[in-house]
């Protein structure tokens, strides 16, 4: 009837007590579980994210390791303070960020600190007291009044700080209003072709379904209201009932920034057809090429046109030049949502209790940087040119790279942190692939990732048009020339075993 007692069951020192299973207990199985949660996928932190891991403790663990290569290169992942990434944290909010863990340090290492450091410093904890204890479940709402003057600054007009939702990073806020927006089981969400993963696992995971519309990668990624209106209908003809429109901008994995007219145009689309917008704005100071694609947020444009569409924008101390992403910080804006919505927002935030502090101070120093004339300017503004100046740099020499190799062709994304590279794989590549099992395009990621240590996403992650294949890799990987080499190298060779 019961099975033996489990070897971990008596407590050392202890003869007395024991822990019994039964023979018949299966304990918690797959199929116990939400069965959603099977359906989600999120390629970024994939197979090959998970294989790079394992090259990376053979590479350290093993000196006689036999690999063809000394590092792994994280080009997968938009983490830009990651080991090998080694984006530098801004001083400015680092050393705010020390006074809020460890007031007494403006004591005893006062050198250390620039008088606004110490000043700021002293400002949010007389707003926030210990970074210990919870805050508003909303956000501290000083941190709150000054994203909203961030905002008004930015664009132009009027934000209501009771209207801001800080959050645990970005991801927090997209998950909470698609769960909210999932009312039935038709509910769809329209999103970009490709897309950022996050959507499509949090539909998978909450049933809700994803109306894809594809972006124009001959028109260098654009969006097309006209391909959405076609998305629509189609949408609409299987019995689904569109809910909401997700608009990456700047574009991950693409990197696009639209542009005025376009916005406009959807912003009338939303309109049309009762839908809420979605704005994923994380990538907003990540341009490279701001005379010819300046940002425009949504807000600006839903106010300029005295639109009454509702919108909620997203945005995070985790890109940028700030690149906090382990600091988890964010925040997201609701416009021309009503307040009994509002308030069922609140609730849902409430049960979480609140985002975390530190993210919330990091929210802060994002949205007040330094000015000229405080101390920490000079240094602030080196910090973040150096950063934009190293992105748009290696955005552009990667770009021209890779378009220089056969059977590739890369659009010179004007934003964000990637490039989405087309290949165009041999026949004999994608047979070998389909007896592999694999999508051809993660077989040839698979096969870069073996014999370079470099780590990419296969396009298949985020969604391409069939019979396609691309690769989605981040810009911010210091060292491109050994880089870049390294991918020709295989590339050509790659190319060449497959008869190209
Ligand atoms: C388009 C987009 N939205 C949201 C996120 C999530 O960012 P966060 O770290 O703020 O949750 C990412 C992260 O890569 C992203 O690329």
């Amino acid at each position: 009837m019961f099975r033996s007692v489990s070897k971990f069951s008596v407590p050392r020192g202890s003869a007395k007590v024991f822990f019994f299973r039964p023979f018949n207990m299966r304990g918690l199985t797959v199929d116990a579980l939400n069965p959603a949660i099977l359906n989600v996928q999120y390629a970024v932190r994939g197979e090959l994210a998970i294989k790079a891991e394992e090259y990376r403790v053979q590479l350290k663990t093993n000196t006689a390791h036999g690999l063809p290569f000394n590092k792994i290169i994280s080009s997968n992942i938009g983490n830009p303070q990651q080991t090998g990434l080694d984006q530098p944290p801004i001083t400015f909010n680092r050393q705010v960020a020390a006074l809020m863990e460890w007031p007494a340090l403006a004591e005893l290492a006062r050198d250390a600190f620039p008088e606004d450091v110490i000043a700021r410093a002293k400002e949010l904890q007389s707003e926030i007291g210990t970074i210990g204890a919870y805050s508003h479940s909303q956000g501290v709402p000083f941190i709150r009044k000054n994203v909203a003057r961030f905002i008004e600054e930015r664009d132009g007009y009027p934000s209501n700080p009771n209207h801001v939702f800080l959050t645990a990073g970005a991801s927090a806020g997209v998950t909470l209003l698609l769960t909210m927006l999932i009312s039935n089981p038709k509910s769809g969400i329209l999103i970009p072709i490709p897309q950022y993963p996050l959507y499509t696992a949090t539909l998978a995971a909450h049933s809700g379904l994803g109306i894809p519309y594809h972006l124009d990668e001959e028109a260098d990624w654009a969006t097309s209201a006209p391909e959405i209106e076609a998305a629509i209908a189609k949408a609409v003809a299987e019995g689904i009932e569109p809910k909401a429109l997700v608009v990456i901008n700047p574009g991950n994995p693409t990197g696009a920034v639209l542009d005025e007219a376009t916005m406009e145009q959807l912003v009338h689309l939303c309109a049309q057809h009762n839908l809420v917008l979605l704005a994923d704005e994380v990538y907003q100071s990540n341009l490279h090429a701001r005379a010819t694609h300046p940002f425009t947020s949504f807000k600006k444009v839903v106010r300029a046109l005295g639109s009454a569409v509702p919108l909620v924008s997203f945005h995070s101390i985790s890109k940028g030049v700030t690149g906090e992403c382990g600091r988890r910080g964010g925040y997201f804006e609701c416009a021309n949502i009503d307040e009994d919505i509002i308030a069922l927002v609140y609730k849902m935030v409430s049960v979480g209790l609140c985002p975390p502090l530190a993210g919330q101070v990091g929210v802060d120093c994002m949205v007040r940087s330094p000015r000229p004339g405080d101390a920490s300017y000079a240094l602030w503004k080196t910090e973040t040119d150096a950063t934009h100046a190293a992105l748009e740099q290696r955005t552009k020499t990667m770009a021209a790279r890779l378009n220089a190799l056969p059977g590739v062709s890369c659009v010179d994304s004007p934003g964000a942190l990637y490039l989405f590279p087309r290949i165009r794989l041999p026949t004999a590549a994608i047979e070998a692939a389909r007896k592999a099992g694999k999508e051809p395009d993660t077989f040839y990621a698979l096969e870069l990732l073996d014999d370079t240590g470099i780590c990419v996403v296969s396009g298949s992650g985020f969604g391409q048009k069939e019979g396609q294949y691309h690769y989605r890799l981040t810009c911010l990987c210091p060292g491109v020339e050994e880089y870049v080499g390294a991918l020709e190298r295989f590339h050509r060779k790659f190319m060449e075993r497959y008869g190209a």
